[in-house]
């Protein structure tokens, strides 16, 4: 037998949101809703699309791997060199290689927690130990994360807005950090769901790589750009760091279509400024129908909820599924009294609080 590298061992499976198909063909249902994977229910940018099509005829073609005119989008929009962007197959792939550059057998990364998982699978395949700071729904404080780094840390991850939790921290709170942790540690702070934020002191920190040669700002097509199924991830740092990266970034990994949806997405505001309204309608509608149920929601800055049901949480996402609506259990984020469900166009919120009233009345 092939052994595999011992570090595997300590990892689990990564438990992605149900498909919409999974769900239809074991409850034989014609109406399906996924609110489960914080993907934007407006679709893609109209313009992606165009731009998607507009390929058709070049795939045979391999892609630019340096990704030119996407890097000089992303450079002109954040105002930052070229030689500070990354870019990956998702922000997944960034993730990973941030591992692949970084993190040695025997090192520590530190986290936030619960978090989004991939930071700690990406820590652990590298033969790492992930050390996670805080517990269930209350934020966990950047002091005390500062406080676990020790001369083994190499990357500190930070979600913010945080998924599962849509808790964020200031600029105050992330400056402080820096300053506390040295400057070999790699501040990896995950702003996938930045364009959401509606808190007039959430921080955009990209504009701030110069002045913290150790931070890192991680960034997705995914989630307001609505290209999750295509793939691409953005990132900013300091150009050593950046170097870095591309020396162990698979060449072709960001395809053409990926490449020139992006750019068009980029400049589609209007599907950005639709996306930021419903989402914004969306968070107070379900938040004040979920307390009228007496259930409680967390306050959140991204395009999700985490909502407080209790004991019966499983149950609840299994009555859901039942009835052909996909919401996010989080068990797997050790919270499994809790779950999380992504903004929905209103007819969906409004599907979804029919079925969840049925239950409640059950
Ligand atoms: C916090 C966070 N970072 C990164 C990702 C991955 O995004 P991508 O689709 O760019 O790989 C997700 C996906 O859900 C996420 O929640």
């Amino acid at each position: 037998m092939v052994e595999p590298r011992p570090e595997l061992s300590k990892l689990s499976d990564y438990v992605p949101g149900k498909s919409i198909e999974e769900i239809r063909e074991r409850f034989g249902l014609a109406k399906v809703v996924k609110l489960a994977s914080n993907e934007n229910p407006l679709g893609a940018s109209p313009k992606a699309v165009e731009a998607f099509h507009g390929i058709a005829d070049s795939l045979h073609l391999y892609p630019r791997g340096d990704a030119p005119k996407l890097i000089d989008s992303i450079a002109k929009m954040y105002g930052v060199a070229t030689n500070e962007i990354v870019i990956g197959n998702g922000s997944d792939e960034i993730i990973d290689m941030v591992g692949k550059a970084f993190i040695r057998q025997g090192d520590n990364c530190v986290g936030i927690t619960p978090t989004f998982s991939v930071y700690k699978f990406t820590t652990l395949s590298n033969g790492a130990d992930f050390v996670g700071v805080g517990e269930g729904e209350v934020r966990a404080s950047l002091d005390d994360l500062a406080k676990a780094v020790n001369d083994k840390t190499r990357v500190a991850f930070i979600c913010n807005p945080n998924n599962p939790t849509g808790a964020y921290y200031t600029e105050a709170e992330i400056r402080d950090f820096l300053k506390k942790v040295p400057q070999n540690v790699l501040v990896f702070l995950d702003e996938a769901y930045a364009e959401f934020a509606t808190a007039p002191d959430y921080p955009n920190m990209a504009k701030f790589i110069r002045e913290y040669p150790n931070l890192f700002v991680n960034r997705t097509f995914s989630k307001i750009y609505g290209l999750a199924g295509l793939r691409v991830g953005y990132a900013f740092s300091n150009a050593e760091v950046i170097r870095a990266l591309w020396k162990v970034k698979p060449p072709f990994d960001v395809n053409q279509a990926a490449q020139v949806a992006a750019i068009a997405a980029l400049g589609d505001k209007e599907h950005v400024q639709a996306t930021r309204k419903m989402n914004a309608e969306g968070i107070e509608v379900l938040t004040r129908e979920f307390e009228a149920l007496k259930l409680r929601v967390l306050p959140t800055q991204a395009n999700f909820i985490c909502v407080k049901i209790g004991e019966r949480a499983k149950e609840l996402v299994a009555f859901l599924e039942q009835n052909g609506m996909i919401v996010r259990g989080l068990t797997s984020f050790g919270m499994p009294e809790y779950i999380r469900v992504t903004v929905g166009k209103p007819e969906e919120n409004a599907f979804l609080m029919e079925l969840v009233k049925k239950w409640c009345e059950a």
